[in-house]
């Protein structure tokens, strides 16, 4: 079955990848985004890549109930999903409240408009981050739960607020996904990842080693229990995650009642790499040694982190395709591209124009289709 999908927070990274699947699969998008951590390009790219034009975009905030409810209504969504909000780790030790006021806010705003609207399915965007240092390697989803920052936190918390509205409301059905690590970028190379300011993860961090913008890699602890003695993660191909997703929808589209209501489901591949495989195997993609330096480990940190993705397999029939190289690879030919349109001063204006964007597109007095040209030109 076909769907109309709302993706809040779809101009971002994940929300962006994931919106070109359901396109591809089919399926119509509204992305509702206010750009705090993306920009208009990336969203004008989408409908280039996924060769399909069935895709709208909001210019808003989610912790707006009214505007939420109202894009729901107005465009007779079938089911959200809800990647918008912040998810700085180190960001959030330093400003808690922030992370509680938006991420808590904004998910309990989804739910409401939905409750108000009458739309009954939701995928939320949930983060292995919940296993906190996990027993159970690899991890299942009945693994004990904990948090060891408020990110994390905001993650269990909204957890268990969808928990309660799928108990109070008949017929509501959600699956939040726990993703582990997500990385590289399209096979085109027109949508990525493009951190502001200094990058936390590891991806990022590389390939702006790999390009020059950083002297090197500092490789946090090589004194863990793992093959390598760095830290092993559970990486996996943004695509491969965004296609996760449309699986997951699906499931909910087809399906009426589910004994239960709110399903947690890992998003993994369920292969480990340590950091130094992650670097050589970068090197490989990008053709010449990344620098690196072995440092203290990082606060807060496990060991390893290995995902069992056999639920998504038997839930939904999902299972990852693409292996380290492939994510080192799309992800490197991201970044030179970033790098090239740097060099060069361009950002594709003419992609620009294709995009509308504000409340107007709610009231109708603006032509809204996304890869439309014609409504603009
Ligand atoms: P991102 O920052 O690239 O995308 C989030 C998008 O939401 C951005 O476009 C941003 O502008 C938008 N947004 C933020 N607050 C908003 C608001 N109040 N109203 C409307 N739009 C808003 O992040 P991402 O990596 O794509 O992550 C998406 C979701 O997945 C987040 O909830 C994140 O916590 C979760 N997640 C991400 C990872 C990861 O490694 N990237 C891992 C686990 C979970
Ligand atoms: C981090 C977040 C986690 C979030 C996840 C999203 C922390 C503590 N955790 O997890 O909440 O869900 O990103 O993908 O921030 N490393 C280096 N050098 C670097 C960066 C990382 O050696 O410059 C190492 C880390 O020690 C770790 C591995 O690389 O062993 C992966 O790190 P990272 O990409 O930050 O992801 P996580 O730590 O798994």
């Amino acid at each position: 079955m076909k769907g109309r999908i709302l993706t809040t927070g779809g101009a971002g990274y994940i929300g962006s990848h994931t919106t070109v699947e359901l396109l591809k699969a089919g399926h119509s998008v509204i992305i509702l985004d206010n750009f705090e951590n993306s920009d208009r390009d990336r969203v004008a790219r989408i409908p280039l890549i996924a060769g399909a034009a069935d895709v709208r975009l909001v210019e808003g905030d989610v912790r707006d109930a009214h505007l939420v409810a109202d894009v729901l209504k107005r465009h007779e969504i079938d089911a959200v999903m809800h990647f918008a909000g912040k998810k700085a780790v180190s960001e959030s030790v330093a400003d808690p409240l922030l992370y509680y006021h938006d991420n808590i806010t904004g998910a309990v705003s989804v739910l409401s408009a939905m409750r108000d609207a009458g739309c009954k399915k939701l995928i939320f965007s949930s983060s292995a981050t919940v296993y906190g240092d996990p027993d159970m390697l690899p991890t299942r989803e009945t693994a004990p739960t904990s948090a060891s920052n408020p990110y994390g936190r905001t993650k269990l918390i909204i957890e268990d607020i969808i928990d309660d509205t799928a108990v109070s409301l008949n017929g509501f059905q959600a699956i939040s996904l726990r993703y582990f690590n997500p990385v590289g970028a399209h096979s085109s190379g027109l949508i990525g990842e493009c951190p502001r300011g200094l990058p936390n993860n590891l991806f990022p961090y590389i390939a702006q080693a790999a390009a020059g913008v950083r002297d090197y890699v500092h490789i946090h602890g090589n004194d863990y229990e793992t093959s390598d003695g760095t830290g092993s993660r559970d990486y996996i191909h943004i695509v491969d995650l965004a296609r996760g997703h449309v699986a997951a929808v699906e499931h909910l589209l087809s399906t009426s009642t589910d004994h239960a209501p709110h399903r947690k489901v890992n998003l993994g591949t369920g292969q480990g790499h340590t950091v130094l495989e992650v670097l050589h195997a970068f090197s490989r993609a990008c053709g010449f040694q990344v620098p690196y330096r072995i440092g203290p480990r990082r606060p807060g940190d496990v060991a390893t982190s290995l995902a069992d993705p056999s639920l998504a397999l038997a839930l939904f029939d999902w299972k990852p395709q693409f292996d380290l190289e492939k994510m080192c690879w799309d992800h490197w030919n991201f970044q030179k591209r970033e790098l090239d349109k740097l060099n060069s001063g361009m950002r594709m204006p003419h992609l620009m124009h294709d995009v509308v964007a504000d409340h107007a597109t709610l009231n109708g007095t603006h032509p809204s289709a996304l890869g439309n040209r014609d409504a603009l030109n």
